[in-house]
């Protein structure tokens, strides 16, 4: 088997090194942060409400657990937050981390009054200690990460030993569906978005983010040599979108 990439992660455009993607992305981001939110519901048809719910009910163990610290890593505007808080029972730790700050900044005015914390931070340098979460998720953004194996590392090491973690992104669903969605995501998408953001560039990086994202297997992968076992990978939606999770192995420290 090949050795894997392990500098694989998003671009905005070839020849950039991981510093000057992460600088782009964070850029880009922070350029559609005021029709964010807008451009989610009117491109995804409102799907996305129902994906961040599904994959929410996934981790009903952790969130109906008194004392669980959570963390949603890439919060954006804090859709994917606000899903984990509704599954949640008092006493659950929330905190919604994401390096925009113009992201951070409108999740904390959606979420303001509830019983949640909103950080700036860097998914590859996180400002946790060691075993800090019961669960860490990202929504969409996992992705956008200028380096996927560094952010596999990144949350193994702030998740407790039997932690779990929840990415939930965009895939390539395949045959006709696959072949009509394609349509819709490298073409249109991009001029609807470019349209109501303003903006020219994110939505056209959005469907070629997508095509560099590793397929499931690999992914999966990934995450075992990152440290996780029990990975899987459940398509949603014809495979437009799906949750890859997994647990943090446990260490035995017996010899
Ligand atoms: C497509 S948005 C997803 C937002 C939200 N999770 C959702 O489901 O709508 C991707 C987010 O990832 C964030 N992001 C990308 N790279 C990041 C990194 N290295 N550290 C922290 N946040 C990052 C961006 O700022 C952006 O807010």
């Amino acid at each position: 088997m090949p050795e894997p990439d392990k500098s694989l992660g998003a671009r905005t455009s070839d020849e950039q090194d991981e510093q000057a993607a992460a600088r782009a992305v964070r850029e880009m981001f922070s350029a559609i942060a005021p029709r964010y939110d807008l451009l989610n519901h009117v491109l995804s048809l409102n799907t996305d409400r129902y994906w961040w719910w599904r994959a929410a009910r996934n981790f009903r163990h952790i969130l109906r657990r008194s004392g669980a610290a959570v963390l949603d890593l890439c919060c954006g505007t804090g859709d994917m937050t606000f899903a984990l808080y509704r599954k949640s029972v008092a006493g659950v730790k929330i905190v919604g981390a994401d390096f925009s700050p113009a992201m951070v900044e409108r999740a904390r005015h959606k979420g303001a009054g509830l019983p949640m914390e909103w950080v700036e931070a860097d998914a590859l340098n996180l400002p946790f200690a060691d075993g800090s979460f019961d669960l860490v998720v990202s929504a969409f953004g996992f992705r956008n990460l200028a380096n996927y194996d560094r952010g596999l590392d990144e949350i193994c090491r702030v998740l407790k030993s039997g932690g779990e973690i929840g990415i939930l992104d965009f895939g390539e669903p395949r045959g006709l569906i696959g072949k009509l969605y394609q349509l819709y995501f490298r073409h249109v998408l991009p001029r609807v978005g470019t349209m109501i953001s303003g903006v020219r560039g994110p939505y056209a990086y959005l469907p070629a983010s997508v095509a560099r994202f590793p397929e499931p297997e690999e992914m999966l992968a990934r995450m075992r040599r990152a440290g996780f076992e029990h990975a899987e990978y459940t398509a949603y939606t014809f495979g437009i979108a799906g949750l890859y999770k997994a647990v943090k192995r446990i260490e035995n420290h017996t010899a």
